[in-house]
Formats: C-alpha cells, structure tokens, sequence
C-alpha cells in the first residue's frame, strides 16, 4: 500500500506508533515500522501524532498538515469542566447575520469531531437565507399539524399559528443541516459527534447554538417536502440540525442535572 515513510534516523523503535494504531496497520520490521499487507489505514493519525521524534509520515495523515501541541495549554479541571457546562441552548437570537466566513469556522471545527472508525462522511448546509428559514418554518408547522405526535407540540403549533411565534428556529438566523450518504449506518451517531463539537466551540466565536428536534423529525418523514426546500440530493439524508446566531442574552449561573447514576464494577 505504501502509505508511509519512515526516516530511519530520527526513529528510535519506540513502537509508539504500533502500540497506537487502532487497526494493528503497523508491525516493527528492521529499518523501523512497516505496514502490515491487507490490513486497512483508518487516516486517524495516531502513528505521526504519537511519534515523539516526527520519524514516521502516512500519506492519509501527513505530518505537514499536523499542529505541533508544545506550546498548547491544558485546560485546568475546572476550566474545562466551567467550559463545557457554560454550553447552552439558545433560544433567542440578534437579528444580525453571521458572515460565511465565521460558519466555515464553526463547520470546520465540527469535522474534526470523533467519528466511527474515523469514517467521518458528514457533509454541511449552511442556510443563511431568512426568507429560506421562514418558508422551511410554515412547513415544518403544517407537518406537525398533521403528524400523530402532534400531541407532543401542540403549544408550538398554537404559538406560531396565534402569534406568528417561531418555537422551530427560534428566530435564528442561520441553520446547519447535517447530511450523510443516505445508506450509511453511522450517518446519525457521527452527526450528534459533529454537532456536539460544534455547539461546544460556538460560544467561542460569539455564537450560540440549538438541535432543532422538530425540524429534524420533519424533514425525516419519508419525501418531506422539506428535503426538496433544502436541495438535499436523493442519495443523501438529513442526520441532524442546529440553529446558530449571536445569542441576545447570557446566562449568569452554571445548572446541574439529574443526579449521577452510575454503577462500578470492580
Ligand atoms: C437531539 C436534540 C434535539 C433537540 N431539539 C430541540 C428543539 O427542537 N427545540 C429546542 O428549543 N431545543 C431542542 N434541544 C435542546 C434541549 O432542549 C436542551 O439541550 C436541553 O434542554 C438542555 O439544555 P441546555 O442545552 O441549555 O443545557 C434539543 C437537544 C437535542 C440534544
């Protein structure tokens, strides 16, 4: 296969780079680690990331597009643990747009989010279009109405019907659609990684974020009208949906949950 190259005299035969790969890719031979025939490169990168002299390359994880991590900071406990519970679902949103250029930021962080076997395959459809959103939301409400789970959201159909109130998109100026490839068993469970990637990084690009679970029940409906507003191609389905836009408010307290359920096995 030919995937890597190893410079003999920086590698030390460690064996970091075979101890690491996930898919036993790597065996050690006499000038240093060799691939092993029929056996199958996931480009995950553990080899080149782990290697501490930089002796091996992969062409499908090539050092060169490799951050060096000497300079990087941990987080302290408490500042990841304030950083990823200061996450919130924002529910009420500035008007003002969010340029391309901040989304391709947001897109760009939710693909490097972990995926089965590092299989990825989740495509992005940043629609900044209003008139889009308000089109897509008069949809979703008129397939709630005539869902059986109307039952669920009755209070959002009433709002939006009464007052014109927007319980789908909540106003949001921008929503992400996450698409796979429509046979692809780990389309949703790699979307929720993306996503959840995405949501953690918005607020610090100033943004806010929420799953837009109605919408995405209604755009999963076999032949959705929706699927046809969104361009979504027959080969691909929708695997998940956030809002994002400038959040108007910000909250001043950390929540807790449920209580911990957990049990040892020792
Ligand atoms: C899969 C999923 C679907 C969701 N759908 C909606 C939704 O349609 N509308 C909404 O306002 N919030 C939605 N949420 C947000 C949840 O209500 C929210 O995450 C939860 O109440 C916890 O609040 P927090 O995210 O602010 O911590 C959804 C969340 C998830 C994970």
């Amino acid at each position: 296969m030919n995937l890597i190259t190893v410079n003999e005299a920086k590698c030390i035969k460690c064996e970091l780079c075979i101890k690491e790969c996930p898919v036993a890719f790597l065996k050690m031979g006499s000038h240093g680690p060799e691939e092993i025939e029929n056996n199958h490169c996931i480009s995950c990168g553990h080899c080149t990331a782990i290697c501490p002299n930089s002796a091996i390359d992969n062409k499908k994880s090539p050092l060169e597009d490799q951050i060096d991590l000497k300079d990087f900071t941990k987080l302290s406990e408490k500042q990841a643990e304030y950083f990823l519970r200061s996450r919130r679902s924002i529910r009420n949103y500035k008007t003002e747009p969010v340029s391309r250029e901040k989304l391709t930021k947001l897109i760009d962080i939710a693909r490097l989010a972990p995926t089965a076997s590092n299989s990825q395959g989740i495509s992005f459809i940043v629609v900044q279009n209003k008139q889009l959103l308000e089109q897509a939301l008069e949809m979703t409400i008129q397939i709630i109405e005539n869902s059986p789970l109307r039952h669920l959201v009755e209070e959002a159909i009433k709002s939006y019907r009464e007052d014109g109130y927007d319980s789908v998109f909540r106003g949001a100026p921008n929503l992400i659609i996450a698409t796979s490839d429509k046979n692809f068993s780990n389309g949703r469970n790699n979307a929720i990684s993306c996503l959840t990637y995405l949501e953690l990084f918005a607020p610090s690009l100033g943004l806010g974020s929420c799953w837009a679970g109605i919408f995405e029940h209604c755009i999963a409906i076999e032949d959705s009208p929706l699927l046809k507003l969104f361009n979504i191609p027959k080969d691909k389905k929708v695997v998940g949906a956030v809002m994002v836009g400038y959040p108007k408010y910000s909250y001043n307290r950390l929540v807790d949950r449920n209580p911990l359920d957990a049990t040892f096995i020792e």
